[in-house]
């Protein structure tokens, strides 16, 4: 990298680092910007001095891998770092300047792409730029802050169900039993699994392959035998209806840098059977699940959802989590404008 472009990325990234925990404390300190498959796009601002820098990397993701379920085929992910307090202008610029990088590549007008961005949730200014260039807010990091209290130390919702329409509070429910998950479990993790590709495939979330079904079972296996502890099923009469599972820090090692430092948990999975859900379920299972958390000295964890999924999303803003990352996609790559 030429020393102009490196002195401007320590300067930006220091500009960044201020700029990102003002916004919020849970965002990490600004990394050395990953290699990109060119020299870093760069704005300059009125003044003359670099605004913004972002990298473009293209990612192909193998068939064989479970990571194709979870998005395109083929990725082209822009990093950005940017130095003002207004971003738009150089994020309008550095997406320009992407575009036209993307349109000389013949891969990136095939079907099975995306052009992506992973923008901090809090950080508003520059989200009028992105929609303008054709990027849809696709998915959340969502974060669970140190220190969140458990669902059923909530009061529960505030509405006007009185306790007949509601058996128990939040996080209890008669009869639910719910267990670690060994060996033994496969089918029925496996098949729970499937329910949350298949229902987050409603909205982009993952896109179902011929090999993901093979792979889950595989991956489920390797987990349980693995990790036994991290996986919990909640049953009713002995039937298991729901799931939760948990990557300890060692596993969650890919994604814990889009936090702080910590120990930083991943919350992979969680899925309550169609005719199950509504009745608090899925809340006993997530207190159950952070209850162990908690003893287990983990202070931070991260999960994903699907933007528009309009089961998830208000559900994990009940049990405590909040955005921390919204992550922008165009599919294809080439239907960035
Ligand atoms: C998201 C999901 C796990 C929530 O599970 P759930 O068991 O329905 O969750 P809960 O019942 O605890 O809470 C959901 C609702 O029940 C209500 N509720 C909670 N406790 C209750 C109780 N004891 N009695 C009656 N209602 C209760 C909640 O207020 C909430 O109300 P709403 O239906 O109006 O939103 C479930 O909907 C699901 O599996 N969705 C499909 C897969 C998915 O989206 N997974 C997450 C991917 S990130």
């Amino acid at each position: 990298m030429p020393w102009v472009i490196r002195d401007a990325v320590k300067d930006i990234n220091k500009a960044a680092a201020r700029r990102w925990q003002e916004l919020d404390p849970l965002l990490p300190q600004p990394n050395d910007l990953p290699e990109g498959c060119m020299a870093p796009l760069l704005s300059l601002g009125e003044n003359g001095r670099p605004s913004g820098l972002g990298v473009c990397r293209h990612q192909h993701v193998a068939a064989d891998t479970l990571a194709q379920t979870w998005g395109a085929a083929t990725k082209f992910v822009l990093t950005m770092r940017l130095r003002e307090a207004d971003t738009e202008p150089a994020v309008d610029d550095l997406l320009t300047q992407w575009r036209e990088h993307l349109a000389d590549q013949p891969e990136a007008r095939k079907d099975d792409t995306a052009a992506i961005v992973n923008w901090p949730a809090r950080d508003v200014t520059g989200v009028l730029a992105l929609l303008r260039h054709g990027l849809q807010p696709m998915s959340v990091i969502a974060v669970r802050p140190p220190g969140r209290p458990s669902p059923a130390d909530n009061k529960g919702p505030a509405d006007n169900k009185g306790p007949a329409d509601r058996p128990s509070p939040a996080g209890t429910q008669p009869g639910l039993v719910i267990r670690p998950a060994g060996p033994a479990d496969l089918d029925a993790v496996t098949e729970l699994e499937m329910g949350v590709v298949r229902y987050d495939a409603h909205f982009g979330g993952s896109v179902p392959r011929p090999a993901t079904e093979a792979l889950v079972r595989a991956e489920t296996q390797a987990a349980l035998a693995k990790r036994p502890g991290w996986t919990w099923l909640a049953e009713h009469d002995g039937q298991p209806v729901a799931l939760a599972v948990v990557e300890p820090p060692d596993a969650a090692t890919w994604i814990a840098g889009m936090t702080r430092p910590g120990a930083t948990a991943y919350l992979q999975t969680m899925f309550v059977r169609p005719g199950e859900r509504s009745a608090g379920t899925g809340a006993a299972l997530v207190k159950h699940v952070h209850k162990e958390l908690d003893t287990r000295r983990i202070n931070l964890t991260l999960l994903h959802y699907a933007q528009v999924n309009p089961l998830s999303a208000p559900f994990w803003h009940r049990m405590g989590y909040r955005p921390l990352w919204s992550t922008w996609e165009a599919r294809p790559a080439c239907a960035l404008r």
